[in-house]
């Protein structure tokens, strides 16, 4: 059954920080969302039928992670990706990815250690190093005409004796850069001569528009790559974030050790039922689901990139090649984030996530969720164009 991404879904009385969060985030409720990443589609029907099917039974007691989640894993990624991964190198974190991050970075450096993110991040991904007193190194992307660029000169001068990790975010949150084979291998080259450990957060990789092929950092071959893990999970794919997992993948038995202890002594084996039941399902049955999703958010992101060209004065965007994000580029106003930021809530009532957040060299940019149906980002766009046409 084809899937009407068209139609319009009120989330308000669901609890959704997108959308009932407005006067917190914004200080004023007459705003359209388009900024924390979650889609404004329902999950596909496959998952909302195998969720009603486990409730029918009323007890929800301690259960055990079934064959069949490991399975439905292990033939996504050889049918989506082509990645034959063995079921002894998945381990699973239910809690979610940014949970999994935090636990990785405590686990693999000490404090003062030194941990290289790329910049502009996903504000997470810098929260945990910082936050546990880890030293964030930045290592800038750099903006060039026809996309994001990896620095690899400047991250060759960020390894010192201290540097222990490095987090990849692959795709990139926010350009929605898809990193090409080559540019992962010159990044494991450089990490591997430099013993730092690579953990790369997948999350977007099944949003890959086509022309472009992701590849995960696991797959990359052991010997031309260090200690590394890729983290996967199913809520960006099926729209399922309040229904938290994540899949980390990883060949270096001693590190798998170390993180299977934390699972075992956080009694973190147990997997919450939901959780388990929708992305079982999603990914043993949500592919055609998916790929209307992708041909939607393609057709989204070129309506998005041809307005902003077309009608739009000094507001440029670089077209993602992966995600649901667009970056938007308001360099040209030279103007401070904060005064484009009331610029866009005050007069145009449209919430977008302030690029400084990315870090500094956000400085300029904010960034765009288009994971809505077609009429919503046309509203959103036409007020914006009000303002900034
Ligand atoms: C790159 C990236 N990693 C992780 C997450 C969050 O993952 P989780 O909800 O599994 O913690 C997001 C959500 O926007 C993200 O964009």
């Amino acid at each position: 059954m084809k899937t009407d991404f068209d139609n319009s879904l009120s989330r308000i009385g669901t609890l959704s920080i997108k959308w009932e969060k407005n006067l917190n985030k914004f200080g004023k409720k007459d705003v359209i969302p388009l900024w924390i990443a979650d889609m404004d589609f329902a999950t596909p029907q496959v998952i909302t039928n195998a969720l009603s099917q486990r409730l029918e039974h009323p007890v929800f007691g301690y259960s055990f992670r079934a064959s069949e989640y490991v399975d439905s894993i292990i033939n996504w990624l050889l049918s989506r990706h082509g990645w034959q991964v063995k079921a002894s190198d998945l381990l699973f974190y239910p809690p979610g990815t940014v949970p999994a991050l935090d636990m990785l970075v405590r686990l693999l450096t000490e404090p003062g250690d030194e941990v290289i993110v790329q910049v502009p991040s996903y504000p997470p991904l810098m929260k945990v190093v910082a936050k546990n007193n880890r030293v964030l190194v930045e290592n800038p992307l750099i903006a060039a005409e026809e996309g994001y660029q990896m620095d690899f000169e400047h991250l060759e001068r960020c390894f010192t004796r201290k540097t222990k990790l490095l987090i990849l975010c692959s795709p990139h949150n926010p350009t929605g850069r898809v990193w090409e084979k080559n540019e992962l291998l010159k990044l494991a080259e450089l990490c591997k001569e430099n013993n730092v450990t690579v953990i790369s957060d997948e999350v977007h990789a099944d949003l890959i528009f086509s022309n472009t092929k992701h590849w995960h950092f696991n797959r990359l071959d052991r010997n031309q790559r260090p200690s590394s893990i890729s983290i996967i999970s199913s809520c960006k794919t099926f729209n399922i974030a309040g229904l938290p997992q994540s899949t980390l993948i990883c060949d270096d038995e001693s590190l798998k050790r170390k993180i299977q202890f934390i699972i075992d002594t956080s009694q973190l084996n147990l997997d919450g039922i939901f959780s388990a039941v929708a992305t079982t399902a999603g990914y043993q049955s949500g592919g055609e689901w998916l790929d209307g999703l992708l041909e939607y958010l393609k057709a989204n992101r070129d309506y998005l990139c041809h307005r902003v060209s077309e009608d739009f004065v000094d507001v440029s965007v670089v077209p993602a090649q992966g995600t649901y994000l667009a970056w938007l580029d308001f360099r040209k106003l030279e103007l401070e984030n904060k005064v484009i930021e009331q610029m866009l809530i005050q007069k145009a009532g449209v919430g977008l996530y302030n690029g400084l957040e990315f870090g500094k060299n956000g400085r300029g940019f904010f960034r765009l969720n288009f994971a809505c149906p077609r009429s919503i980002l046309d509203e959103a766009l036409n007020k914006l164009v009000s303002v900034f046409g």
